[in-house]
Order: structure tokens, then C-alpha cells, then sequence
């Protein structure tokens, strides 16, 4: 079989080459300006340029060799601006980050800061909750911001709605998408070092899924993002609209699932032909005590991890289960939270980046099928 590749004149900051495929799930490498990163892969989210607790350096190290992390337009437009970033020479000088970065466009934190947005046809409109600062981010603006942050990968301006709203607003954010990714196109000044990727919306309603599908790929993007899933809605209705998506979206594109984290739903999208993903799920996690292992999670608060001699994970070669045992752990995590929170989100995002990697391996090795079922039945042992 020979490995198919993309990058054409629409995409000449970006090729993809597929090494292996089993079913639907792919192995590959997504060749970036600023590294060659290896598919599928977990990117970790620094919202402000850093990932919360973490030095870029902490995430070269060998046991967590992120490929990728995120950034996100409407932070780092607030701070320090985009033009900062720029006069620095870019965000991977600034952050002193040699591997691809991909910042986010804004449009989710019409979710996250719902309070404080409000949308229309021209953009969407912020009032910072830290200082009462107004934003109108329109997707001429959000892209120009993009273009002096600077990253390797952008994204589209998306009118994104909650994954559990019905009726006319999922219908009127799904066409004011694809209306925004003609201005997103056009205002995009760096074509020859930064890919432009478009954001599938449409909710959980099927119809909506596939016009946003088709009209995306209608624009011949670099690449494509599914939006607006993992906020709370039911596993297997997310899963379905992956599917449905997956099944449409050009088999030589990356594929992005946006916002989406946790192991099981990394390993089960991968298998739906998911490419990329995303979260703040594994630092968040972390700041609450809790750690990433096979078996589910790990509650380093509880009482019971006070005198336990054992690492996290005993097989895991993360510099915080190299080095230190639960009983510390815990310690630094009932009292001082910052360094224990820094080694447990060490641990968490080394978990979601080897997974990938482990996933990756079995797709080429062809044990990607039984790769599956032992981590269900690490995960869900009584149903053996
Ligand atoms: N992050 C998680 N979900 C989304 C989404 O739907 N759109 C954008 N822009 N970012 C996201
Ligand atoms: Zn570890």
C-alpha cells in the first residue's frame, strides 16, 4: 500500500503522510514548519503561552515529547496583544518552544466565558471578566492576531453554542461557520507558513454535520477541526457525530476533535479516524489531586496514599513516577498545591502523550484491535 500524502497549493505549510491504517484509525506524520509530529497525537493546552504548572522544557522531556501544544488567540490577544508576540519574533521564540504550536481562535471562549459574550454576524463580542476590557474578535481579527502569534497551525473563527443546545441557534451557528471561514480565508495573510484549519459545527444533529462537512470541504482547507462536542453530552452520541464526521472528511487531511481528553474517548476517536486532540482536562485534573493511570483514576488526596511507597504508575517513565512515591505525592498535594499539582500534571499529560504514542505503534505494528480491547479491560475490568 502506498502511503498517502497531502500538500498541495493550498496547504504549503503543511503535508500529511499516512504510514499505516487499520479500519478507520491512521498513523502518520503531520510535517509542520516547526516540527514533524507524529499522529495520533494529544497536544497539550497552554491558554496563556504556558501550560499551566509546566516550562516548555518540562514537555521535551523523553517520557512526555509533546508534538504540539495550543495556544489561544483571545488570551494571548488580552495579554501581552498580539503585536508583543510579533516584536518577540513569534510564539515558539517567545515561549522558547522548538516544536509546532496551534492556536485556537477564540470562538470557544464564546462557551467557556459565556456570561461575558454576546454574538452577531460581524464577530463575537467580549467583556473581559478579569478587568471589564471589550473585545469585539471578528474573524478578519481573530485571524490577524493569529497570523503575529504566529503558530504553526490557525484556526478558523467559529460561532460555537454549548453541545447540548437544540433548535434554531445550532442551525444558525453552523451556516454563520461557514459564512465566517470565506472572511477567515481571505483575511489570512501567512499562507505560506501558517495552515488554516476550518471547524466542523452543527451540534449533535446529524443534517447540520454534514451541510458544515460538505461546505468546508468545499474550501479545500489544510486541514479540519470537529467543534462543539465533549461539554457534557451522552458518550455515544458524541462518538456517533466523530463517526459521521470522519466518514466525509478527506481521508489525506489531519483531522482535529476539539476539546476532547480523556483516555477513553482518545483511544475510542483515534479509532474513528481522529487525528488531533486537545484538553485542559489532564492539568485541570491534576490541580484536584487526581492522576491518569490504566485502571481509571488515581486520588492521590485519599487517605489511603499516605504511606503508600509506589509511584503513580509503576511502568510509567515520567520524571514524577521516576522519582517519586504516592505517600509524597500526597503530602505535597493536601498541602502545598503548586509543586504537587506541577508533578501530578507532569504524570497527566506524559500518560495522554504515551497513550497516543502507544496507539500510534499498534496501528503500524497491525495490533491496533487487540491494542483496544486491553485497554477497555484495564479500564472496565468486571466486564471480562
Ligand atoms: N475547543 C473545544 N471545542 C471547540 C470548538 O468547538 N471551537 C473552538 N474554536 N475551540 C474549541
Ligand atoms: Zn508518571
Amino acid at each position: 500500500r502506498t502511503p498517502l500524502h497531502y500538500g498541495g497549493p493550498r496547504s504549503p505549510a503543511l503535508r500529511m503522510e499516512l504510514h499505516a491504517v487499520c479500519n478507520k484509525a491512521r498513523a502518520g506524520t503531520l510535517h509542520l514548519p516547526h516540527h514533524s509530529a507524529l499522529t495520533p497525537m494529544f497536544m497539550p493546552v497552554g491558554t496563556q503561552a504556558s501550560i499551566k504548572g509546566l516550562a516548555s522544557f518540562q514537555l521535551l522531556e523523553p517520557s512526555v515529547d509533546a508534538q504540539l501544544i495550543l495556544a489561544n488567540t483571545y488570551h494571548l490577544a488580552l495579554r501581552p496583544g498580539g503585536s508583543v508576540v510579533r516584536h518577540h519574533g513569534g510564539v515558539h521564540n517567545f515561549m522558547n518552544w522548538p516544536r509546532a504550536v496551534l492556536t485556537d481562535s477564540g470562538g470557544f471562549q464564546m462557551v467557556s466565558l459565556l456570561r461575558f459574550s454576546t454574538v452577531t454576524e460581524r464577530g463575537v463580542h467580549f467583556q473581559s471578566p478579569v478587568d471589564g476590557t471589550e473585545m469585539l474578535l471578528t474573524p478578519e481579527k481573530s485571524i490577524a492576531i493569529q497570523n503575529d502569534i504566529g503558530a504553526d497551525i490557525i484556526m478558523a473563527l467559529d460561532d460555537v453554542v454549548p453541545a447540548t443546545t437544540t433548535g434554531p441557534r445550532v442551525e444558525e451557528a453552523c451556516h454563520r461557520t461557514l459564512r465566517w471561514i470565506d472572511r477567515c480565508d481571505a483575511a489570512h495573510a501567512r499562507k505560506n507558513e501558517q495552515s488554516l484549519f476550518g471547524i466542523v459545527q452543527g451540534g449533535l444533529d446529524s443534517r447540520l454535520r454534514h451541510i458544515c462537512c460538505k461546505g468546508l470541504i468545499e474550501k479545500d482547507l489544510p486541514g479540519y477541526a470537529i467543534g462543539g462536542l465533549s461539554g457534557g453530552e451522552a458518550k455515544e452520541l458524541f462518538w456517533t457525530i466523530v463517526n459521521q464526521c470522519t466518514d466525509v472528511l478527506p481521508q489525506n487531511k489531519p483531522r482535529y476533535c476539539m476539546g476532547v481528553g480523556y483516555p477513553e474517548d482518545l483511544v475510542v476517536c483515534v479509532a474513528l479516524g481522529a487525528d488531533m486532540f486537545d484538553c485542559v482536562y489532564p492539568a485541570r485534573t491534576a490541580r484536584f489531586g487526581t492522576a491518569l493511570v490504566p485502571s481509571g483514576l488515581l486520588k492521590i488526596r485519599h487517605a489511603s496514599m499516605a504511606m503508600d511507597k509506589r509511584p503513580i504508575q509503576h511502568d510509567c517513565a515520567c520524571h514524577t513516577c521516576r522519582n517519586y512515591c504516592r505517600a509524597y505525592l500526597h503530602l505535597l498535594t493536601t498541602k502545598d498545591g503548586t509543586v504537587g499539582a506541577q508533578l501530578l500534571t507532569l504524570h497527566n499529560i506524559a500518560y495522554l502523550t504515551q497513550l497516543m504514542k502507544r496507539t500510534r505503534q499498534a496501528i503500524i505494528d497491525g495490533s491496533f484491535e487487540h491494542f483496544v480491547q486491553k485497554f477497555m479491560l484495564d479500564l472496565y475490568p468486571d466486564k471480562k
